[in-house]
């Protein structure tokens, strides 16, 4: 009844109507998520979330689900089916943990087979037939017609048949030279609960974000675990407990290498890289993961967290113990992030810091100019197919209307920090040759697609904390003569518009991977009215099969452009780059194709996907080679060159 009437409040059509006024059975989710599955089939010729993702994502929630309303509503079901549901359910959560917690290829392989063995256990078909019985005339819900082609891939499969990249590289004679510091990007660092509603009382100092814990805890009660994750819309900070509204709710990121090194949804973030710096001799002596709390804005992580002053820190600990500089090894928005602490130590510590302790910053699939899915996201709640997060994507949808789930996006100010940045000078159908938005049909400018989320005369109650980014920060595409209303660190997040330190030793790398449709411009309908829902929504029925998007060249989540115009060409300008620090942008084209290790977890070896391409072998060469005091050439795949030549970065573009 409560999710009912929840999506009834929020007027979402596509959420889990499961429960309807007979009671009966209605397993919606497993339809939804069908059609994903099938788009992810035809538009991503990646495997990495292909069919079995959504597919026991499916059936574990249609056990969790089913076995959980039972327990709450206390259906008249027979005991027999109610048992075999919970056996289900359990011993898919189990398998499921297992897997999501494999540090290495090795073990996560092994518990793939374990998970296909649970997927083909007798509890769990028998629990899905007898909810077929009762759900008549329902999709099916069969083992073998939701996993027509999984198939667990032998390790030599994915791996090649050679040895660990690190091992061959030590072999080689890599080793440890410069201390490495990995920041992660947003969505991957797992956040754990400190203080919490009753509701969530006994998840203390567990994930709610980045594990099954957060599944169960959004099956039990998902009202409490949004309420949860999103932060007070006014602040941007921990919101207050309910019902007395005088103790904050406090979710904190997890701490270490175990906080991003996997994800839900998404194997060996950073796992592999871990595993190969360890097979030249790193350990905690010589790498730290700088984790944090990725919803907040890059400022409040500072005042909220002190995670700059942290940061600043540990790096500086990191160079005494190793007697070298640093390499900072920024994935996604990491680099965003990492761009805007080079901004305010330099502002707030030492002009001479960064030359004091960076000895190469290199960007792994970083947006520095940001991508259209964040814009999106804040204007309609939509978040299918957010790559980092993996078809947990998908569920969060589906749990969730699309009201609910623009408040808890629009609460979190990370999110802006990696919208489109630099107006049309950048996004504008002059560079891309398409326009960023269209609305019923029409192509709107940047600035026009800007002002339909934050404009002059409107600003939205729940995005009037970051006005000053929104409307100045975002728009600009040149280092700007003076700050608006006096505030520095306004532009800080936008490298368009801010000025590299003075670091002329210091080298930097933009490495990524070309090759994957990605998302440049999105349909969008007017639906709601703003209050209900939100007023402008996706039009999945424009530019068929891409439900809602026009593709470009990209890495599947961002455009190539953000991922390599400023090191091609916009730290060129002696304007933002005074010191005249060197970029190297090196291109890593998608080569995973399907056949490989079709049913498998990730995209493989030679993937150039965004998040897949942390595990890519080539490009941990070069990662080692490059902490070990290497260097590294040039290789530009895309029309990345040609789009830059469109990009005139003389004039103003404040239009
Ligand atoms: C599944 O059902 C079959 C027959 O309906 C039964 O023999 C078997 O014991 C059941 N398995 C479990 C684990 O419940
Ligand atoms: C269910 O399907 C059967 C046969 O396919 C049909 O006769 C029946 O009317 C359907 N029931 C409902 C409620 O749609
Ligand atoms: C958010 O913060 C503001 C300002 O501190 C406060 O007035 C408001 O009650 C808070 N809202 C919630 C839902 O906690
Ligand atoms: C919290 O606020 C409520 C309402 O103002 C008050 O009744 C209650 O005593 C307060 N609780 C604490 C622990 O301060
Ligand atoms: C809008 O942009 C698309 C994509 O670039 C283009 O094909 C179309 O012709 C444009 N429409 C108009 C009316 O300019």
């Amino acid at each position: 009844m409560a999710a009912a009437e929840r999506h009834a409040r929020d007027g979402d059509r596509s959420g889990p109507a499961w429960a309807d006024a007979q009671g009966t059975l209605e397993l919606q989710i497993v339809q939804g998520l069908a059609p994903d599955a099938e788009r992810a089939e035809t538009s991503r010729p990646l495997l990495s979330i292909s069919l079995s993702y959504p597919a026991i994502f499916a059936l574990g929630f249609g056990c969790a689900l089913s076995y959980g309303y039972w327990r709450s509503e206390q259906l008249p079901l027979p005991d027999p089916l109610r048992e075999r549901a919970r056996v289900a359910s359990n011993s898919f959560f189990k398998a499921f943990d297992e897997m999501m917690s494999s540090d290495t290829v090795e073990s996560l392989l092994r518990t793939t087979s374990r998970m296909k063995e649970v997927l083909d256990l007798q509890a769990l078909s028998n629990a899905t037939l007898g909810l077929t019985d009762i759900v008549k005339n329902r999709t099916s819900l069969g083992v073998k017609d939701l996993l027509p082609d999984w198939q667990v891939p032998a390790i030599s499969q994915v791996l090649g048949k050679s040895e660990r990249v690190g091992i061959r590289m030590a072999r080689e004679g890599k080793r440890v030279k410069h201390p490495v510091i990995m920041v992660p990007g947003i969505i991957t660092t797992g956040l754990e609960v400190w203080d919490g509603e009753d509701c969530i009382k006994n998840y203390f100092r567990q994930r709610i974000w980045g594990t099954t814990t957060m599944l169960q805890a959004m099956v039990r009660d998902p009202d409490c675990w949004v309420r949860h994750m999103t932060l007070n819309a006014t602040t941007g900070l921990d919101p207050l407990q309910q019902p007395f509204f005088n103790r904050t709710i406090r979710i904190r990121p997890s701490q270490g290498f175990e906080s991003a090194d996997f994800f839900l949804g998404g194997y060996w973030l950073w796992g592999l890289m871990i595993e190969s710096l360890a097979d030249i001799g790193y350990d905690q002596n010589s790498m730290y993961m700088a984790s944090y709390d990725w919803r907040l804005s890059f400022s409040d992580m500072e005042k909220r967290d002190w995670y700059f002053t942290r940061l600043m820190q540990q790096i500086e600990t990191l160079v005494r113990m190793n007697h070298e500089r640093a390499a900072i090894v920024a994935h996604s928005m990491g680099g965003n992030l990492f761009h805007y602490f080079m901004q305010w130590v330099t502002d707030n510590v030492h002009p001479n810091w960064v030359h004091n302790h960076i000895q190469s910053i290199i960007l792994i699939s970083s947006p520095l100019l940001g991508l259209p899915k964040p814009y999106f996201s804040l204007l309609t709640g939509d978040n299918r197919d957010f790559a980092t997060m993996g078809t947990f994507s998908a569920v969060v949808d589906h749990y969730f209307g699309s009201s609910t789930r623009r408040s808890l996006w629009r609460s979190c100010s990370s999110l802006s920090m990696i919208m489109p940045i630099g107006g049309d000078a950048i996004w504008g159908h002059k560079v891309t040759g398409m326009p960023l938005a269209q609305v019923e049909g029409r192509n709107l400018t940047v600035e026009e697609a800007y002002n339909l989320l934050a404009s002059k005369k409107q600003v939205p109650a729940d995005l009037q904390r970051i006005e000053a980014w929104l409307l100045e920060g975002l728009r600009a595409s040149r280092p700007p003569h003076s700050a608006p209303n006096g505030k520095s660190d306004v532009f800080w997040g936008n490298a368009l518009a801010s000025v590299l330190p003075f670091a002329p030793q210091m080298r930097m790398y933009a490495l990524y991977g070309v090759g994957v449709p990605t998302e440049y411009t999105g349909a969008l309908g007017m639906t709601g009215d703003d209050i209900q829902r939100p007023k402008y929504a996706i039009d999945r029925e424009a530019h068929s099969p891409n439900a809602g998007f026009l593709l470009g060249d990209g890495d599947y989540s961002c455009p190539v452009l953000s991922l390599g115009f400023m090191c091609l060409k916009g730290w060129n300008s002696e304007e933002r780059n005074p010191a005249r620090i060197p970029c190297t942008v090196r291109e890593y084209k998608d080569k995973s194709g399907k056949s490989v290790i079709s049913g498998s977890l990730r995209g493989g070896p030679s993937s150039g996907d965004h998040v897949d391409i942390l595990g890519n072998v080539e490009l941990l060469e070069d990662l080692l080679s490059l902490v070990s005091g290497g260097s590294l050439e040039p290789r530009i795949v895309s029309d990345l060159a040609e789009a830059a030549q469109r990009w005139d970065d003389s004039s103003d573009g404040s239009g």
